[in-house]
């Protein structure tokens, strides 16, 4: 299955990604986690990419739609995309280079969340470093305090889930990538709409529950 995941950040996007990929089996091609490996790694691209990163701008759309393609063609038997296309010229660099590789999107995963629950859930955020997963102070707690369930070490809390930024980042979502959903009901796309404003685990049902009846 190849399913693009979209909403606002902190719409729980990773949160539904890493279950949707325990059922299904395909694999996880989130941009903000491939542009944190790469900042980590400090390359190139990390670096170019650090300070949109931080201030909670977009990083610029070419270098975005070529890191994402070269993701895409390691997956080849399938993939949900986490936080891309973030804009409708990175839908359109998708569907160019799909449309070359003979594929196509199977669904669209809409979560739909308002603003107002957003900044608890984004400084309520903590992130394992070494693995990836992703917990909350209240809503997803770890087992022990402050470490992650896995036994990799200490939790931390992302650069860029501070109040100011996160403002930033929802006035950057609804100035530039609120518009991805009405592109691809344009293009006749399917579009799972999600109330993703509610239980993570009933969020989860939901989703699974549409993907389901979607493949039959
Ligand atoms: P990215 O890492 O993609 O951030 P984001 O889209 O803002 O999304 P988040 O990862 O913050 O949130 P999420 O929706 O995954 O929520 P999560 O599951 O963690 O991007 C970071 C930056 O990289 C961008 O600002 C940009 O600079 C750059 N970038 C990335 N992609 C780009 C692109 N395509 N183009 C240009 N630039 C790009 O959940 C959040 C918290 O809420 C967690 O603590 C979770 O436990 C909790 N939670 C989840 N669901 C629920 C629920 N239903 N109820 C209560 N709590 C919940």
């Amino acid at each position: 299955m190849k399913l693009i995941l979209l909403g606002p950040p902190g719409a729980g996007k990773g949160t539904q990604c890493k279950r949707i990929v325990d059922k299904y089996g395909m694999g996880h091609l989130s941009s903000g986690d491939i542009l944190r490996a790469e900042r980590k790694a400090n390359s190139e691209l990390g670096q170019k990419a650090q300070s949109y990163m931080d201030s909670g701008a977009l990083v610029p759309d070419d270098l975005i739609i070529d890191m994402m393609i070269a993701a895409i063609k390691k997956a080849p038997s399938g993939y949900v995309l986490d936080g891309f296309p973030r804009t409708v010229v990175q839908g359109e660099g998708l569907d160019a280079a799909l449309e070359k590789a003979g594929e196509k999107i199977d669904a669209i995963v809409n979560l739909q969340v308002p603003d107002e629950p957003i900044m608890d859930r984004m400084t309520g955020r903590r992130s394992c470093p070494e693995c990836g997963a992703v917990y909350h102070v209240v809503n997803l707690k770890p087992k022990a305090d402050g470490q992650c369930d896995a036994g990799c070490g200490a939790l931390t809390q992302r650069k860029d889930d501070t109040p100011e930024v996160v403002s930033y980042r929802l006035k950057t979502y609804h100035e530039q990538t609120a518009a991805v959903v009405g592109y691809y009901q344009g293009k006749g796309n399917t579009i799972l709409d999600i109330d993703a404003n509610q239980d993570i685990d009933k969020v989860t049902a939901s989703v699974l529950g549409k993907l389901d009846a979607l493949n039959g």
